[in-house]
């Protein structure tokens, strides 16, 4: 049995974890930066640079003392180098190699994607190779086929933005603040879909990937025409982001054929109507659908920690050379999607 400490500051939340290699959580402390960046509507990278700086060392602190341990008792240190923004990727890295350096310890360097990607294996011992993967975050929506530890086919991604940005660009048109994920759901409950025409971008298409940057622009339309209620234009706005994931699923099983498992990881996981879709999609397929639990689907230092260990057990491990990746795809054979480059 290995201790590993994770470390992760990708984008608005500072976190640290320790996670043994028998999958027992033994602490997890994280800061939101959500009041520095509501004001802006969004993260803004210098803000959330800064914000991990000052907090990032009384957190790991706080973490190995909440677990009752010392540096010395740790295994490996296990540190997200990207994707994300650079400025805060850099904060968590450096601060991984700084430990990894005084304690002498080997240094990983987690893939954020990852630490998504693998941690419905933490949650879950059943779990097996391979599995089809939904992540869809504030940063990313993509179907990945997890074949093992490094080993992962992205079949689809998004062209433009991604499925929690498209929730927190509608939430902020619809002056809901920030993040709006959470905030479009619930006003989304007391609307009714139908109300508001809205398109469904890609839906049908012969190639595989997502888009939602039209489906924002006709949310700015519906609202500024003044014709439909707010809590319509959520409601409908929902109706086709279920309706898009739902579809660009369909073609992946239909492309590459079904998995044992259905897994879905990201902040948009936690969404009610996205849920249940998934789970339907799945008994469609005879798949079974898992879900990790909220708090690990959105960002957190459990998830780099669990990966961390699942390489290390691999026999992976990185130089105290490694630098940033602000851009890092998973799968480094997948073809740049059309349109792409902003996203990994
Ligand atoms: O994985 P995550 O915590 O951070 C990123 O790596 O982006 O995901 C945050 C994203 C935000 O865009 C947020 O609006 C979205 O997940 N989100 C939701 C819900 N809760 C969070 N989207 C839809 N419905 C929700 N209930
Ligand atoms: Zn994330």
């Amino acid at each position: 049995m290995s201790i590993i400490l994770g470390i992760e500051s990708s984008c608005d939340e500072t976190a640290a974890a320790l996670v043994t290699s028998d999958r027992e959580i033994l602490s997890h402390k994280l800061a939101g930066q959500e009041a520095a960046h509501a004001p802006f509507g969004g993260v803004v990278p210098e803000i959330a640079a800064r914000a991990h700086a000052e907090i990032i060392t009384p957190l790991i602190e706080a973490a190995l003392t909440e677990a009752q341990l010392k540096l010395e008792q740790v295994e490996a240190i296990a540190a997200t180098a990207g994707p994300g923004l650079i400025g805060g990727v850099m904060v968590g890295l450096v601060t991984g190699k700084a430990l990894a350096m005084a304690a002498d310890k080997p240094l990983i360097a987690v893939n954020h994607l990852e630490g998504h990607a693998l941690s419905p294996r933490l949650a879950n011992p059943d779990l097996q190779f391979p599995y089809l993967l939904l992540l869809a975050s504030g940063g990313h929506c993509q179907i990945l086929r997890v074949e093992g530890v490094n080993a992962y086919r992205r079949l689809a991604t998004t062209i433009d933005d991604a499925a929690g940005e498209a929730y927190d660009k509608t939430a902020k048109i619809l002056g809901l603040g920030y993040p709006g994920g959470p905030k479009v759901e619930a006003l989304a409950r007391t609307g009714n879909a139908a109300a508001v025409p809205l398109p469904r971008p890609l839906k049908g298409s012969n190639e595989p990937h997502f888009s939602f940057a039209g489906l924002k622009s006709a949310v700015v339309r519906a609202h500024d025409s003044q014709a439909y209620e707010p809590q319509d234009i959520a409601a409908a706005f929902q109706q086709a982001t279920v309706d898009c994931l739902e579809d660009r699923l369909e073609k992946a099983i239909s492309d590459h054929g079904p998995a044992p498992d259905l897994v879905v990881a990201g902040g948009v996981a936690a969404n009610g109507p996205i849920r249940a879709m998934l789970e339907q999609l799945a008994s469609r397929h005879d798949m079974r659908f898992t879900a990790p639990p909220l708090w690990l689907c959105t960002d957190n230092a459990a998830m780099i920690a669990w990966a961390g260990a699942e390489r290390f057990a691999a026999g992976h491990t990185d130089s105290l050379d490694f630098v940033a990746r602000p851009r890092w795809p998973l799968d480094p054979a997948a073809e740049k999607a059309r349109g792409a480059g902003v996203k990994a």
